[in-house]
């Protein structure tokens, strides 16, 4: 019989041998006449299936949401340096999306994960707050530089309000929000915050969809899919600010002395 050659590559989410390429099996043409969406698209790409509607629509509520959030964060910032020391547009978008991390927009999985895992096993939020900084972590997801308990973070609101009303169940969501206001009670600047609020009901899509195994959600939560949804979104914004900068033809950045501390 036939002998297949070994391979040096697997893949299992897209091909373009065909008249058209797939995506997860869905052929382009279909994409199109369907009237797919970058939820669908998102979707077939990361989780290899066609979700629901509501689904696909929160994916898309979260991309426009974390688009941008002006020039003043980490990531713009890092950008809009690069663009004005004349870099081109892929060195300048990187140069922002490497500020993502655990402090700024890539806290999304590890909030997903500890919300998880703290709800799973029927923790209070005193006791899972407190065994957190018990460990010396902050709790992911949590507290912003700018937004306050009288000061919410509208992001947090308008995803919430979708859920609700979209989504078969909100457990998750509603474990972070009780898990916030426990936080809030220690200090005004410990909100949940846009990463918290995306990982918490991420969660609550996963299980709730009934189209994931526990295994699979577990392994997507393990891997750390969702961070992806942050670092898409934003470049949307960072692209954005490349062009603002070299539209504006603003020169080289550099720092004025007077707002460095020099001191031995
Ligand atoms: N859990 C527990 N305690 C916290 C948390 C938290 N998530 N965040 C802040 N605190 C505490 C700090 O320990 C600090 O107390 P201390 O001075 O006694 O140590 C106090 O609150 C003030 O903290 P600051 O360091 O002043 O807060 P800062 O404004 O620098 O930090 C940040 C903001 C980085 C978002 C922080 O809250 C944090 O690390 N959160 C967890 C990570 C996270 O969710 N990041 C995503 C933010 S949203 C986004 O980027 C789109
Ligand atoms: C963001 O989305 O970039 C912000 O939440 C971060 C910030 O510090 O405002």
């Amino acid at each position: 019989g036939k002998v297949r050659a070994p391979t040096h590559i697997i893949s299992t989410i897209s091909d373009d041998r065909g008249e058209e390429p797939c995506y997860a099996g869905v052929p382009m043409s279909s994409i199109v006449e369907q009237g797919y969406g970058v939820g669908d698209v998102i979707s077939l790409l990361w989780f290899k299936r066609s979700l629901p509607r509501y689904c696909t629509q929160f994916i898309e509520i979260c991309i426009m949401l974390c688009a941008d959030h002006g020039p003043c964060v980490s990531g713009a910032h890092n950008t809009i340096v690069t663009a004005r020391a004349g870099k081109d547009l892929v060195s300048s978008l990187v140069s922002g999306l490497l500020t993502i991390g655990p402090r700024f927009g890539g806290a999304i999985d590890d909030a997903a994960r500890y919300f998880k895992d703290a709800y799973d096993r029927g923790l209070t939020p005193y006791e899972f707050v407190e065994g957190m900084k018990k460990k010396g972590i902050r709790v992911p997801g949590i507290g912003h530089r700018i937004k306050r308990g009288d000061n919410r973070d509208k992001r947090v609101e308008l995803l919430q309000r979708f859920a609700r009303t979209h989504f078969p169940s909100v457990k998750y969501m509603e474990y972070a929000v009780q898990v916030e206001t426990y936080t809030l009670s220690k200090a005004n600047n410990l909100v949940l915050n846009v990463d918290g609020a995306i990982g918490s009901l991420f969660l609550d899509l996963l299980a709730g969809s009934g189209l994931f195994t526990k295994q699979e959600i577990d392994e997507i939560v393990e891997i750390g899919y969702l961070n992806g949804l942050f670092v898409l979104a934003r470049s949307i914004g960072l692209i954005g600010h490349t062009f603002d900068q070299k539209r504006l033809k603003q020169p080289l950045y550099r720092h004025p002395w007077e707002d460095v501390l020099y001191t031995k």
